[in-house]
């Protein structure tokens, strides 16, 4: 590579060779005027040369002694909520806030494959090698990929194999019935497991590095085991079992709570339903079955504690799933970078492991990609999916130098000024966006359905499960064990005590774990219905000054990137100030209580 002087040496050398790396490990090492990769296959070495380009000059400047790079997780994958057939109500990517799908296109498999391609060098260089290609809410069209139509998903598969990318498929347990004609999916029955042997046969003819099923059974009204009065465990190691020949996995969410509560009843608590059905099943799954659990015990809010199935199933393997697309924390029309939160989340220790350790069966996101010529709709949203993929190759690392990274790789030669004000946008963007939306850990108070902007009691009297219970004295959720719904004991100490008491729960979960009136005086030395206020305030602020730091970046870059960023500021602004007049108008009026301050607050 890159032949650098007259003597015949090169710059950067890429080797095959050294053993013990694994198949995605990499060796680099910089010596006589030579960067040297090495690594024991095509995989490592792809990485390797990333792992150059992220260096730039640096990997070519001095010597160094040899350095040895391995994954913290072997599986990283997204899941893509893409539909082949657009739904009439979710459009074509569920969730989707970049355009159309990059896999799918009027119907069938994009059959210019180039931007998928594309795609999965990019993907690579973020460090990710597993995909999901379609939504796991699996309609009537996307059935059909496990079979008539698998030579579609072998189509992507062959575009994304080069990049160390292996496919996954999203599968509805339902497909014997739906596709095949047996009249059962019962998992113990003999000629449902005969059919999806013979299905996983043909499909690893025609993808034989396959990586296996992406399962959301019995959840949200997907079918599942429980209508042939089975477990999970028994769904889940029927495909572990047909999978494993091939030395695939099944995905089997855990996303599993009763979408249709009376919201009159207080002994139902949805954060407790994944730990409540899936605990008792510890030991129970099979090898190549991984258990895929959300970070949180609810869904996706901008604050939540980690779901405490994480640590509770030691003879289980978990992936944590992330939310990379961005349903619940402004849908790419806000700058709101994750990184410091999946940070906590995977620096979070349940016991004396963290959850970064725990995730045994890999670090899955939700992807935030689509056909839109910036990829994520938002451009600075890129910086989210470039943090997955970082984080997942090592959870524990500074979210903020991954940022670094992310803008040096982006915006190449930026000028101090640009990366500096690049920094500053995203760097707190998540803590803004939680000042100016649902307080203290409460989460919800979205409009429901598309779950874009605010709706206080959107979901307060539904079927979701997803309650803030405020009235005029004060507003949370108890899960306390003393006298709430229990779900603070689904925690090993020290969690479990530190949340059982307002006392010591930490004041950004405060409201998830108690109920208390709006004069309780947090830690922060405010009271719940001050600081409702005063964080709507400054988070609205915090977005006015981050747009003026946007508007003072024009002319350092690509005009059209700047201008798709000004105007999602714009709505951001727009937006952020719906939230802060209806939470404290809302809050205002139930509460009485005055803003200290005496700003203008909408009766
Ligand atoms: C959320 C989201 C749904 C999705 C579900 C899931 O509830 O709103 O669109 O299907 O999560 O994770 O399965």
């Amino acid at each position: 590579m890159r032949d650098a002087s007259d003597d015949g040496s090169y710059d950067l050398v890429l080797a095959l060779g050294a053993g013990g790396l694994g198949d995605e490990g990499f060796t680099v090492a910089r010596e006589g005027g030579t960067t040297t990769v090495t690594a024991s296959g095509g995989r490592g070495l792809l990485y390797g040369l990333f792992h150059v380009v992220r260096l730039g000059e640096a990997a070519f400047t001095g010597a160094w002694a040899l350095r040895t790079h391995r994954p913290a997780l072997a599986l990283r994958m997204l899941d893509h909520w893409d539909n082949v057939a657009v739904h009439p109500v979710m459009g074509q990517v569920e969730r989707g806030y970049a355009g159309g799908s990059l896999f799918w296109d009027d119907g069938r498999a994009r059959g210019d494959v180039e931007r998928v391609r594309a795609y999965g060098r990019l993907l690579a260089a973020c460090g990710i090698n597993a995909v999901a290609v379609n939504n796991v809410n699996v309609h009537e069209t996307e059935a059909h990929l496990l079979t008539d139509r698998i030579g579609e998903v072998a189509l992507l598969a062959d575009a994304l194999r080069p990049y160390g990318i292996r496919t996954h498929l999203s599968v509805t347990f339902a497909a014997p019935v739906v596709l095949g004609g047996t009249a059962t999916a019962d998992p113990l029955d003999g000629a449902v497991r005969g059919w999806w042997s013979e299905a996983t046969r043909r499909v690893y003819e025609a993808i034989p590095d396959f990586g296996g099923y992406v399962v959301k059974a019995d959840s949200e009204g997907q079918p599942g085991p429980f209508a042939y009065g089975r477990s999970h465990a028994d769904g889940a190691n029927m495909l572990a079992a047909v999978l494993e020949p091939y030395g695939g996995t099944v995905h089997w969410r855990a996303f599993v709570y009763n979408h249709r509560q009376d919201w009159r009843d207080r002994t139902t608590d949805r954060a407790r339903a994944a730990y409540d059905h899936f605990v008792p099943l510890d030991g129970a799954f099979a090898g190549n079955a991984v258990l895929q659990v959300k970070h949180g015990p609810m869904d996706f809010q901008v604050r939540e504690p980690v779901s405490p199935l994480i640590g509770a199933m030691p003879r289980t393997r978990p992936a944590v799933e992330l939310q990379v697309t961005q349903e619940y924390t402004g849908q790419q029309r806000h700058v709101c970078w994750l990184g410091p939160m999946w940070s906590e989340v995977l620096r979070f220790r349940p016991e004396d492991t963290s959850v970064g350790g725990l995730a045994r069966g890999g670090l899955v996101a939700v992807s935030n990609v689509g056909d839109d010529p910036f990829w994520t709709g938002h451009p600075l949203a890129q910086a989210n999916l470039y943090t997955f993929g970082r984080l997942a190759w090592r959870p524990d690392a500074e979210p903020g130098e991954v940022l670094d990274e992310w803008i040096g790789l982006t915006f190449p030669d930026a000028p101090a000024r640009l990366a500096d004000g690049l920094h500053a946008v995203l760097d707190g963007s998540w803590r803004s966006y939680e000042k100016y939306t649902a307080p203290l850990g409460v989460g919800f108070m979205v409009q429901p359905g598309h779950h874009y902007g605010p709706s206080v009691d959107g979901y307060e009297y539904s079927p979701w499960g997803t309650y803030h219970f405020a009235d005029r004295d004060g507003i949370g959720v108890d899960r306390s064990v003393a006298t709430g719904t229990g779900y603070a004991g689904q925690y090993g100490k020290p969690w479990s005590e530190l949340y059982e008491s307002p006392d010591t729960c930490p004041d950004e979960l405060l409201l998830f774990f108690h109920h208390v009136p709006y004069g309780h005086v947090l830690k922060s030395g405010k009271t719940v219905i001050q600081h409702i206020y005063d964080t709507h305030f400054e988070g609205v602020e915090e977005v006015e000054e981050a747009r003026a730091v946007w508007a003072s970046l024009s002319g350092l870059m690509d005009p059209a990137r700047h201008a798709r960023v000004a105007e999602r500021y714009e709505e951001q602004l727009r937006c952020a100030r719906e939230w802060r007049d209806q939470v404290n108008s809302y809050f205002l009026r139930k509460s009485g209580v005055a803003d200290a301050r005496g700003r203008l607050i909408h009766l």
